[in-house]
This record gives C-alpha cells, sequence and structure tokens, in this order.
C-alpha cells in the first residue's frame, strides 16, 4: 500500500511573473474577442490603477489560490508597491500562507484519487492538490499560541494578521522566500480577512477561548470594517483588483457604502476589475458583474471589466503585464497600515 511520503512527493512550485514578459501577448489579445479581450482590457485597467497616483488598490482574493501556485506573484505586487491593501479569506491567508511560511508544502496530487486512503493517512485534498493534515495542525496550534500571547481583547483581523507576521519576524522569519503575511508586514500593507475564524485560525483560536474561557482574545469583524472603510476615507480614489468572488468582494464593494453612512464625501471605486468562474444568472454575490454594482452605488462603470476565467491562468497574465509596464516604478508606497497604530486602535 502507498505511504504518505509517495503522495506527498511534488512540491507545487509558485509562479514567478518577473520571469515571462507577458506584454506582447497580453496586446495581441486586444485584437481578438470573448476571454482573451476582457483579460486585455482588465490588464489595461490595471496600469491604469497603477499610473493614478491618487488611487489606493485593494486586491480581494477568494478560491484556493495559494495553494495553487499563486502565492509568489501577489507577494511580487507586495513587494513593488502595484497593491496598498489586501481582503482575503482566511483559507488563502492562513491554512496556505502562513501554513507555508512555518515551513510547509502543498503537494501535486490527482482528482482521482483514492479519499478514502488519503483520510487514512491523513492527507487532505485540493482538487489535484495534496496538504498533510498533521502539519495543518500545527499551524492551527501556532494561531492558538499567537493568541496566546497578546493582551486579550477584541482584535480586528488586520491586527491579528499584523501579529502574525511579527510572530514570523521573532521566530528568524518565515522558512521559504515568499509570504504575503510576512511581505506585508514588512511594507505596511494592511490584510484584512472578515471571517477570520473561517480557516486554520478558527481552529486555533477555539482550542485559545477554551483554555481562557473568560480572558480571552476574539476577532471583531466589525472593526474591520471600520478600519478598510478608513482606508477608503483616507484614499479617496481607489481600484479594486478582485480574484474570485466570496466575502472579500463584497466586503470591499461595501466600503463606499459604509462611507457613505459616515457621511463623508466618499466616490465610488473609481476602478474595478474580476477574475471569476462563476456567472450571474443564479443571482448570487461571486458572478454578480460589476455593472449590476453601479447599482448599487459601489463602483464606477468607466473603467469596470469582469475576466471569466480561472484564476491560476489569468492572474499570472493580468499581473504579469503590469508588472512588465512598469507603471508601478513611480508609484510611491501608500502603507496604509500606519493609518492604524501598532497596537492596532484607529489613529
Ligand atoms: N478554499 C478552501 O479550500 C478553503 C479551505 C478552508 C476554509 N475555507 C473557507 O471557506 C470560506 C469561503 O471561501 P471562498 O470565499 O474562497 O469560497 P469559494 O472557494 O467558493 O470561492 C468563491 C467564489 O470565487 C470564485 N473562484 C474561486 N476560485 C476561483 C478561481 N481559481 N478562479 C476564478 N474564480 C474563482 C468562484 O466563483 C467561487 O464561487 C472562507 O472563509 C475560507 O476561509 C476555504
Amino acid at each position: 500500500m502507498k505511504s504518505k511520503k509517495d503522495f506527498l512527493k511534488d512540491a507545487i512550485k509558485h509562479i514567478d511573473i518577473k520571469q515571462y514578459n507577458v506584454v506582447p501577448l497580453v496586446d495581441a489579445m486586444e485584437h481578438m474577442a470573448f476571454s482573451a479581450r476582457s483579460l486585455n482590457r482588465a490588464a489595461r485597467i490595471y496600469d491604469m490603477m497603477l499610473k493614478d497616483r491618487e488611487c489606493g488598490i485593494i486586491l480581494t482574493l477568494a478560491g484556493s489560490i495559494f495553494s495553487a501556485g499563486l502565492k509568489k506573484v501577489v507577494c511580487d505586487l507586495v513587494m513593488n508597491n502595484m497593491v496598498d491593501a489586501i481582503v482575503s479569506t482566511g483559507a488563502i491567508m492562513v491554512d496556505q500562507d502562513f501554513f507555508e511560511a512555518l515551513g510547509f508544502k502543498h503537494y501535486i496530487g490527482t482528482p482521482f484519487s483514492d479519499d478514502n486512503l488519503l483520510r487514512d493517512l491523513h492527507i487532505d485534498r485540493i482538487y489535484d492538490t495534496y496538504i498533510d493534515e498533521d502539519e495543518l495542525r500545527i499551524c492551527d496550534e501556532t494561531c492558538a499560541k499567537i493568541a496566546d500571547s497578546l493582551e486579550p481583547r477584541p482584535y480586528s483581523s488586520r491586527e491579528f494578521i499584523w501579529e502574525m507576521g511579527k510572530y514570523l519576524e521573532d521566530h528568524d522569519g518565515p522558512k521559504v522566500d515568499d509570504s504575503v503575511i510576512f511581505a506585508c508586514y514588512k511594507k505596511n500593507i494592511p490584510i484584512f480577512v472578515p471571517a477570520f475564524s473561517d480557516c486554520s485560525a478558527g481552529f486555533g483560536f477555539i482550542m485559545h477561548q477554551t483554555q481562557n474561557p473568560t480572558r480571552h482574545v476574539s476577532i471583531d469583524s466589525a472593526k474591520d470594517f471600520l478600519e478598510l472603510t478608513r482606508i477608503k476615507l483616507k484614499s479617496k480614489e481607489t481600484g479594486i483588483f478582485m480574484i474570485g468572488g466570496g466575502v472579500p468582494k463584497n466586503f470591499t464593494q461595501d466600503i463606499v457604502v459604509a462611507a457613505d453612512i459616515l457621511e463623508e464625501d466618499s466616490p465610488m471605486h473609481k476602478y474595478a476589475i474580476q477574475v471569476t468562474v462563476a456567472d450571474e444568472r443564479d443571482g448570487a454575490l461571486s458572478g454578480s458583474t460589476l455593472k449590476e454594482a453601479s447599482s448599487w452605488g459601489k463602483v464606477e462603470t468607466t473603467y469596470e471589466q469582469m475576466v471569466y476565467g480561472e484564476a491560476t491562468v489569468v492572474l499570472p497574465l493580468i499581473a504579469g503585464y503590469a508588472y512588465h509596464k512598469g507603471s508601478w516604478k513611480e508609484r510611491k508606497p501608500k502603507e496604509f497600515q500606519r493609518i492604524f497604530s501598532i497596537e492596532g486602535a484607529v489613529a
């Protein structure tokens, strides 16, 4: 019978957009049709965001994209001032980014596996990718350890993720070259995870709160919303680059309405692009179009583009195009983390 080692052999390698100049390829797509043309327009809109000095760029992430090899793409966007804030799921930031920063890997697998055997071997499967469940437990426990070390009070996810970056720094840095949590910690880029307990961190929190029933760390998602809205108020002009849908998409679109409720004059998101495999016919959020979002007062319709495609193919092309165009070279870091004091209190 196959052992765990037989399954966990070939690690997923993260694609490096710096190695491939895709500008001529993406430029050629302008004269095609269907997905190629919409991808080209989305790439050009992202480049416009980078050229617009007043524009704060918010990247939203859903799905299982870091375990699939897209982590380095986002790291490169962070390191080259191509993004100013990130709104993500816990799966991506904790189970995938922080997990790899602790020295663990994702492995090439197959969807045609014997899942009962995988279960017996403590191997989790994400479509064609394998994960060592025992290593994931260490990630849960590390989140519990971080919570144990903090002053008991409600934290925004942004504050807690900053503490995760600090944990990595205090433990000789990430065990791999690229960690988005660590890169954002160093570059003062805030990361928000509005449904923070819905991932490995949630397992850590139930350990922490069970062991500390009366005084413990908790996550305040309203505080997250207020903090992200403060970024909108500070930046005024904003562009959103959305990979997948889910909570990060809605949370980020809604800050325009939140700013309006706070009675401040804040414009809609000026630029918006979304890469998704969902379509609009079910009326659900993930496939709802950006034109639809404009009816809610969230997104302007001049510079918006939906791209219907899978992120592992589309993101390297859009990000690679913008990277090799080089508009980011003149862009100053916005360091939105500085809006908040180091303890996370709103300044
Ligand atoms: N993804 C996981 O394996 C996983 C693991 C643990 C916990 N979770 C938790 O589940 C919750 C929901 O996660 P979610 O919002 O990512 O849900 P999701 O995975 O259903 O993604 C939301 C939508 O984004 C789009 N999408 C996803 N992946 C895409 C891709 N590769 N290319 C293009 N479009 C894509 C799809 O339209 C999808 O319906 C989160 O709280 C997360 O932390 C997820």
